[in-house]
């Protein structure tokens, strides 16, 4: 009869085959924002198709208007929790591209960590799932739970198709508790358990002034510049402390509490260390909060992209025909994506100036999210880490978003656990996004000691 060490001696045999798998995985340009990468964003949801059905699970690959999930289960196990792992193949766009060091799709080991998009953001982290599971299954020691997949090819572009088809999905997504590994380790060495991240809401302003750009000696002075208006409108939405002015902005945000903070002061990062890590002398935010508790439970505005006149070469005078900003906040529990879309045409009809016309145009909202941290599940999760990567996890929130984790808790009324292979410094969304080596592989193995744990558990 085999136990357990026989699936932990499977995957440490392994490394170089998974390393492999995820280089592949990598290859593929799987952008979800491009609509020019429809075929390579379905080419990503096939290769892990694939590899789960190889290895024995049951899959479907639902497809969508957009890109379609990727669905797999193993066998159910009467009497044990089912966990549903979520994760997702899409990835952000690569430019600058003149900032990588090696090609973004040309997966490149240097000093122990693997860069490519995604290898972080979340191909890497889910494939530590992926290989648990289908390494498991090539032992003769049985899975004691039922595990099911979603990875989805929508989540960097918002996940609207997968927010749409939950209620439809709903009885084959049941599960006990949600695993995702979408999110990072507290710091190098401190791996960590995240019970909350930030929920968000983005948007695109366009501000349009005449009907083509002019000459700003002959019409400067005379009619409204429509960067200028721009500028002026999207610095009324936020002081220089970093608050935001919009009406009842902050009525609904949940304070901190003492406990809360009390726990996070003894988190072992100091704040120069942070803004080392990121390469300023300074850091900046809201008075009155710790930089943790500025980045995980505070809400805040950012303006992601500025878009307005002459970029080329030298100087054009010119008082450009339009103008536009992306920008997004970030929200914390409970505030409510739609009523802050109100209060932003509300300011913005206030504020705006004469002479121009505007359009505000709302992207994806999600709320933000808390999970429990004293679950059987999070007991599960805090030995299993500790086992895997020698140090106890503590416990964090972090500050990104994944727009469809509140929909699993309200639909499938589950748990969730939020279980970051990943390093701050892993640069998601970045230049040289990479991915460490050993924390995928220390992953997997937090995977597997996770599933043997859970299985140990009641249904
Ligand atoms: N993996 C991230 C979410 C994340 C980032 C969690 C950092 C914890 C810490 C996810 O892929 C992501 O980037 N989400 C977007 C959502 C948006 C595009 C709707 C985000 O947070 O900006
Ligand atoms: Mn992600
Ligand atoms: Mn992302």
């Amino acid at each position: 009869m085999t136990s357990f060490s026989a699936v932990l001696d499977t995957l440490r045999s392994s490394t170089g085959k998974h390393l492999d798998d995820l280089v592949q995985w990598l290859k593929i340009p799987s952008i979800s924002s491009d609509s020019r990468k429809r075929e390579e964003v379905r080419a990503a949801a096939d290769w892990v198709a694939n590899k789960l059905s190889d290895a024995g699970l049951l899959v479907d690959l639902i497809p969508t208007d957009r890109h379609p999930f990727v669905y797999a289960e193993t066998q159910p196990v009467p009497g044990a929790p089912v966990v549903l792992v979520y994760g997702h193949y899409d990835v952000q766009p690569v430019e600058p591209l003149d900032q990588w060091i090696n090609e973004p799709f040309d997966p490149t080991v240097r000093d122990g960590n693997l860069y490519a998009r995604g290898a972080t953001d979340d191909k890497g982290q889910v494939l530590t799932h992926v290989q648990s599971v289908c390494q498991w299954l090539s032992t003769d020691y049985p899975l004691p739970l039922q595990i099911k997949f979603l990875i989805e090819g929508e989540e960097e572009v918002g996940s609207e198709s997968l927010e749409q088809r939950l209620p439809e999905l709903k009885e084959r997504l049941a599960c006990d508790c949600v695993v995702i590994s979408d999110n990072s380790q507290y710091s190098d060495g401190q791996p960590a358990i995240t019970y909350g991240l930030r929920g968000i809401a983005t948007y695109e302003l366009s501000i349009t002034g005449p009907s083509q750009d002019l000459h700003s000696g002959s019409f400067g002075g005379a009619i409204m510049n429509p960067a200028i208006a721009l500028c002026h409108l999207l610095s009324s939405m936020v002081d220089s402390d970093g608050k935001i002015q919009l009406p009842g902005y902050y009525d609904r945000v949940r304070p901190l509490d003492d406990e809360e903070r009390d726990q996070w002061s003894r988190l072992p990062q100091t704040d120069e260390d942070f803004a080392a890590s990121v390469g300023v002398k300074d850091l900046f935010g809201e008075t009155g909060y710790s930089t943790d508790e500025r980045r995980w439970a505070r809400p805040t505005f950012d303006i992601n992209g500025l878009c307005s006149g002459h970029q080329g070469e030298g100087v054009k005078t010119i008082i450009p025909a339009t103008a536009s900003a992306k920008f997004s906040f970030r929200l914390v529990p409970d505030q409510d994506p739609s009523e802050l879309t109100d209060s932003i045409h509300e300011h913005l009809e206030k504020q705006m100036p004469k002479g121009v016309t505007w359009e505000l145009t709302p992207d994806h909202g999600a709320p933000g999210m808390l999970a429990s941290t004293d679950s059987r599940f999070a007991q599960a999760a805090k030995e299993a880490i500790g086992e895997a990567f020698g140090t106890e996890p503590v416990l964090i929130r972090e500050g990104g978003s994944i727009p469809i984790v509140t929909k699993f808790q309200e639909v499938l009324g589950c748990d969730c656990l939020l279980l970051g292979w990943g390093l701050s410094d892993d640069n998601a969304h970045s230049p040289n996004e990479k991915f460490r080596i050993q924390d995928y592989h220390d992953g997997t193995i937090a995977s597997a000691v996770l599933w043997e744990k859970i299985g140990k558990l009641s249904s």
